[in-house]
């Protein structure tokens, strides 16, 4: 790891009182320090984009943003739910953090729908991240559908905590199906609490020890740089 650089968490939800994230700016803080205690130098925040029936707006999030401490660099974004994201992309309402959207995928059904939502967002010149598949195990075990999904465009995150088991077996054990199958390409902490950042922590460790430092680097900074920068982004796929 470039311990220098710092990891990039991609999926996090840190700001208070937008979601099922913290409700006071002091959790907000608490979790900010224990992220970077983890080794933690970039966040993506990550709220949910329609939350109890009700659409965040970029200056919503962007407003959340500047009242943080300044402990770590917090990017805007959201997690944008599959069922409306094509809507919301029409209607030109999604979050998106510089060229990634990150998709919410939810554990249960088929996401139907999947692929056409995937098409859209790169006809547009965006990265639909797709979020966790691992908890969606028909999902996770339909290698070609995966792949196709890749080839089209998309990139998969896992969950730190889905790596550790704290999903049971089964979705630890697609986690590590993902990154054996070289689908997986992001790592995140999906946090809502401070405690998940010494989860996201040991799942590096883990990842580390047994995939090595690159496929570790790769999950929590190199794959991640080009859709987030715009200086990565002119050197970055699609450019
Ligand atoms: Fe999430």
């Amino acid at each position: 790891m470039n311990t220098k650089e710092g990891i990039i968490d991609i999926h996090c939800h840190i700001l208070p009182n937008l979601d099922d994230g913290p409700s006071s700016l002091e959790e907000a803080e608490a979790m900010l320090k224990e992220a970077l205690k983890a080794g933690i130098r970039e966040i993506v925040a990550t709220p949910h984009l329609v939350w109890q029936e009700k659409l965040l707006s970029k200056e919503q999030i962007q407003s959340a943003i500047e009242q943080l401490p300044k402990i770590i660099k917090v990017y805007g974004g959201a997690e944008v739910p599959l069922m409306e994201a094509s809507d919301l992309l029409e209607e030109d309402k999604l979050v998106t953090t510089g060229k990634m959207v990150l998709l919410d995928t939810p554990p249960l059904g088929k996401l139907l729908g999947l692929e056409q939502v995937v098409f859209k967002m790169v006809l547009k010149r965006l990265t639909p991240v797709i979020a966790h598949p691992e908890r969606n195990l028909p999902f996770s075990l339909d290698r070609r559908r995966l792949e196709h999904l890749k080839n089209m465009g998309a990139l998969f995150q896992i969950n730190a905590g889905s790596l550790l088991g704290l999903w049971g077996k089964e979705v630890e054990k697609a986690a590590e199906k993902l990154i054996e199958w070289g689908i997986a390409d992001i790592i995140a902490s999906d946090a809502h609490t401070a405690e998940a950042f010494t989860a996201f922590r040991e799942a590096i460790a883990r990842l580390r020890k047994r995939w090595g430092e690159k496929i570790s680097e790769n999950m929590t900074r190199t794959n991640i740089l080009p859709l987030i920068r715009k200086e990565a982004q002119k050197v970055g796929p699609g450019a």
